[in-house]
Order: structure tokens, then C-alpha cells, then sequence
């Protein structure tokens, strides 16, 4: 595997992750920094996306670098058979950086091992999402003032939901305490639930999702259920709409209660929460761009 690509939350460790929030800190303050020209970026997206493909593509821009890529692989030639080997192998003629969304798990780690070209994971099927996490992290650091000792309640398809795996990877630097509210049919998976307890971290989980819970939290990161990871419509049909956050459930939250959401969201959030100040999903997707900005200089070797 290419050193510098980012595949897995896991290759960041937590001085790491504090260093590169120190970075996203310094592009916040002013993001227009001339640090990729004559750099061209790949964005190879076989997956849809709005903000991952967008901030990246902004972050890039910002730094004064050129974008090439693809948003839907309809239009390139894997729809003709061409291998992800041989697209990765040919987009390492063109790019000094490929940015890659792939429905299937492992794609980032595969074509990291095919290219010397760094490759950052932008999410590949159910399993990672570590800029997400990055972003993540930041916005938790910003509203909190801190990563340590906090309560933490994630919310939803938290079977599929790559974003919440690379997110408790992330954080289990930092001793929080998770709760895991799922149904049955979305549960945590049990790789995850090892892994809490291998790094001593604590963890409840419910079914229900109540106003205790609700109470309890520093972040409440709310997830969609995954309706591309069903293979029986059916099943997606009875869980869709399992939980939804509503304003009222929040009158008696901590005040530095922040309302997370990777987004998109469909129906997980009443929109009478968005004018709530403890709604936070609009201004993390905005963190996107400074941690993706300080994610690209860091696996170029750019100080
Ligand atoms: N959070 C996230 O990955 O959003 P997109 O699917 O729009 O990129």
C-alpha cells in the first residue's frame, strides 16, 4: 500500500488526528492557499455524492490546484468492463492525487495497492468514510472545545452506516462513552462492539430512542437508513422511517447538546429542528472543506 493514501480512519492515529485539526484550523481562518498549483486531483466517484465530491472539489480549487474526474461511472469505461485495476493504473497517468467513492468494501485499500499515487478513501460500501470522520472530529472539537470523556448517541442505520464505523474508530482515542440506538435489524455490528471493548471503551444500547438518551448526550449523530446497502426493499420499507428527531424531543437536552448528521438526510430530522441551535449538520458539512483541505496536504507531504 501507498504510505501517504488514507483508506481507514484506523491510519490515523491520535496525534494525528490533533495535528490535522490544527491544520483545518489554519485553512478555516483563510482557505484560499496556493498550495496545489500545478497538482492535478482525480475525484472518481462510482457512488453518488453531493458534499464529499463537492468540498473535495472546492478544498481543491481553494488550493489552487486542477480537478479531473467522473461523478456518475456510467459515462466512463467500466461500463464497458474495463477493471478498477486498469482505471486506477491509467488514472495514475494523469493525477498526482485520486479521490475514490466505490460501493464495494475494501476498493480504497485494493486500489491503494495497485498505484503508487496516494489514494483517499471517500467512502467504499458499508465500511469506512474517514474524511467524513475527519470532519466529524473537527466539528465535535469545535463545539465541544474538547474530544475527551464525552457522550456520544448515534442514531439509526448503524449496521450500514459507514460513517458511524469510521467514527467510533476515530473517537476511541479520546474516551467517550457511545450509545448505539438501532433496530434490531440495524444493530451495531458486533465487529465494532468487539473493538469497544477490546480499547476498554464504554457502550449501552437501545432500541428505543428516548428523551434519557436524548438527555444524556453531548452529540447526537443522527444516520439514514441505507436504503442501496438492501437487497429486500421490503425490509428497508418497515425500518425507514424508525426514528425521527423532532424539536420537542430536545427541551430538556444539555445546552452543549450539537445535532450531528453526515447527510443527506431524508426523514431522520424534522426540518423544525434546523432552526434549533443545537442543529449542527449544515456548518459540519461546511468543516468538510478545511478538514478534506488539511486531509490533501497531509497525504502530498504538503506542510
Ligand atoms: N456525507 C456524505 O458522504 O455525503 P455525500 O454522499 O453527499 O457525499
Amino acid at each position: 500500500m501507498n504510505r501517504k493514501s488514507l483508506v481507514s480512519i484506523a491510519d490515523y492515529s491520535e496525534e494525528d488526528i490533533l495535528r490535522l485539526i490544527g491544520v483545518a484550523e489554519i485553512f478555516e481562518k483563510n482557505p484560499n492557499r496556493k498550495l496545489l498549483e500545478g497538482k492535478v486531483c482525480a475525484t472518481l466517484f462510482f457512488e453518488p455524492s453531493t458534499r464529499t465530491r463537492l468540498s473535495f472539489e472546492t478544498a481543491v480549487n481553494r488550493m489552487g490546484g486542477r480537478i479531473i474526474g467522473f461523478s456518475d461511472a456510467a459515462t466512463t469505461s467500466s461500463s464497458k468492463g474495463e477493471t478498477l485495476k486498469d482505471t486506477i493504473m491509467m488514472v495514475s497517468n494523469y493525477a498526482d492525487l485520486i479521490i475514490m467513492r466505490h460501493h464495494l468494501e475494501g476498493a480504497a485499500r485494493y486500489a491503494s495497492e495497485v498505484t503508487g499515487v496516494p489514494i483517499i478513501n471517500a467512502g467504499d460500501g458499508a465500511n469506512q468514510h474517514p474524511t467524513q470522520t475527519m470532519l466529524d472530529i473537527y466539528s465535535i472539537y469545535k463545539t465541544q472545545g474538547t474530544l475527551e470523556n464525552l457522550e456520544i448517541t448515534m442514531v439509526g442505520d448503524l449496521k450500514y452506516g459507514r460513517t458511524v464505523h469510521s467514527l467510533i474508530t476515530g473517537m476511541s482515542h479520546f474516551n467517550p462513552v457511545f450509545h448505539f440506538v438501532a433496530p434490531d435489524e440495524l444493530k451495531i455490528p458486533d465487529l465494532y462492539k468487539n473493538f469497544c471493548d477490546k480499547k476498554g471503551i464504554r457502550y449501552h444500547e437501545y432500541t428505543d430512542f428516548s428523551e434519557d438518551v436524548i438527555n444524556r448526550s453531548d452529540i447526537i449523530y443522527m444516520t439514514r437508513v441505507q436504503r442501496e446497502r438492501f437487497t429486500d426493499l421490503m425490509e428497508y420499507e418497515k425500518v425507514k422511517n424508525v426514528y425521527i428527531l423532532r424539536n420537542s424531543m430536545l427541551s430538556n437536552s444539555k445546552d452543549n447538546l450539537r445535532i450531528l448528521h453526515p447527510l443527506p438526510r431524508v426523514n431522520e430530522i424534522a426540518y423544525d429542528v434546523d432552526s434549533n441551535p443545537k442543529a449542527y449538520y449544515i456548518e459540519q458539512a461546511k468543516n468538510g472543506v478545511f478538514a478534506r483541505q488539511a486531509i490533501i496536504c497531509d497525504v502530498l507531504g504538503i506542510e
